[in-house]
């Protein structure tokens, strides 16, 4: 048997925390290394070896990290949103970029609904009031769901699935999405409208768009000014999308009844004026932190990244 020679394996970068099937998938035939990937003064040089690198949301991939590494073949993001990959400059580069797009869209949904539900009965707020002592039960009134109007702010596979959740709560469902096809939303019993339609008519309104040039801002203060008085927001998707300052001026003066956020402009978040708020529930970018969602995610692109070091063809993962 012939011992392998340090320094010969393709390197694997893995610069965020993945499930530790991972590894089982990568095999033997590379080297793994780890990295802080939101800690820039270590990525860039742990970059200078990467044939790959692997990453959630928090490492940023952009043009200064692609030159970074010259090796890199292949950019691996163990989940959905591309938007922290200058997907461009790879490409310019030759290098490819897999992502896992259907890996935890199951529990991302599940976490908006859950999200909604907490913040119509104040759950986070009335358990923390609890825990202090105090038993309080008019205070904590809450809305109930069904029969009510929730809109749906881009209807592709995540919000397809939070539609058909609540669904089942009693609720119409509406949705703005102009790059579907009618008949399809028609199929799923959602209504599709303009956005200033959605906004004037929905009690809830759950948010599930990329994050891009366009959606960046799509609501701020001027589309929340518009909504039904006591309407309840979720964004599980991106930060950046509702507009922070507006939101927390909003729920300030009761236009917005209450926000189930998951994500934040700039992350990681632990200070923000929507944490001193009452009426909202905050997560820490947890719609994709489940058991079954990482490990789908990281054996998908585990198994893509295999591929690509072998020079194999990539399929969809
Ligand atoms: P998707 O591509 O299946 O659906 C996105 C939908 O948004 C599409 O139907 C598209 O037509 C629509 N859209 C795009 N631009 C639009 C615009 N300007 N106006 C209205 N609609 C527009 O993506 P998905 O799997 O449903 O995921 C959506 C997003 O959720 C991801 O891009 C990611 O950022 C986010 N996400 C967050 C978590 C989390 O942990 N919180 C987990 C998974 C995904
Ligand atoms: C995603 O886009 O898949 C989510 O942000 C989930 C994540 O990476 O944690």
């Amino acid at each position: 048997m012939t011992a392998t020679v340090p320094g010969t394996l393709p390197v694997v970068l893995i610069a965020e925390e993945l499930a530790p099937s991972v590894l089982g998938v990568l095999g033997t035939d590379v080297e793994i290394r780890h990295v802080d990937g939101a800690d820039r003064g270590a990525l860039l040089p742990a970059l200078a070896d990467a044939a790959a690198v692997m990453i959630r949301s928090a490492t940023q991939i952009d043009a200064e990290a692609l030159a970074a590494a010259p090796n890199l073949k292949v950019v691996a993001r163990a989940g959905i949103g591309l938007d922290n990959v200058d997907v461009a400059a790879a490409t310019e580069r030759g290098v490819m970029v897999v992502n896992a797009p259907t890996s935890n869209i199951v529990s991302a949904a599940e976490h908006a609904v859950a999200l909604l539900l907490a913040a119509a009965r104040h759950i986070p707020a009335a358990d923390a009031s609890l825990r202090e002592g105090a038993w309080k039960r008019s205070k904590f009134t809450g809305v109930e769901v069904t029969e009510k109007t929730v809109g749906v702010v881009g209807l592709g596979r995540i919000g397809v699935l939070v539609a058909q959740r609540l669904a089942a709560f009693g609720v119409t469902l509406i949705a703005y999405d102009p790059y579907i096809q009618p008949g399809r939303a028609a199929q799923l019993g959602v209504r599709l409208v303009p956005l200033d339609e959605l906004l004037r008519e929905s009690d809830f309104i759950t948010i599930h768009l990329p994050k891009t040039p366009e959606t960046v801002g799509l609501i701020g203060a001027a589309e929340l000014a518009t909504t039904k008085p006591g309407v309840i927001i979720v964004n599980a998707a991106r930060g950046g999308l509702v507009d922070e300052a507006a939101l927390v001026d909003a729920l300030s003066s009761g236009q917005v009844r209450a926000a189930g956020i998951d994500v934040f402009a700039k992350e990681p978040c632990t200070d923000s004026p929507l944490f001193g708020l009452r009426n909202t529930v905050v997560t820490p970018h947890l719609g994709a932190s489940t058991t079954e969602a990482q490990d789908k995610a990281g054996t998908a692109v585990a198994r893509s990244v295999r591929l690509a070091l072998q020079g194999e063809f990539v399929p969809d993962a």
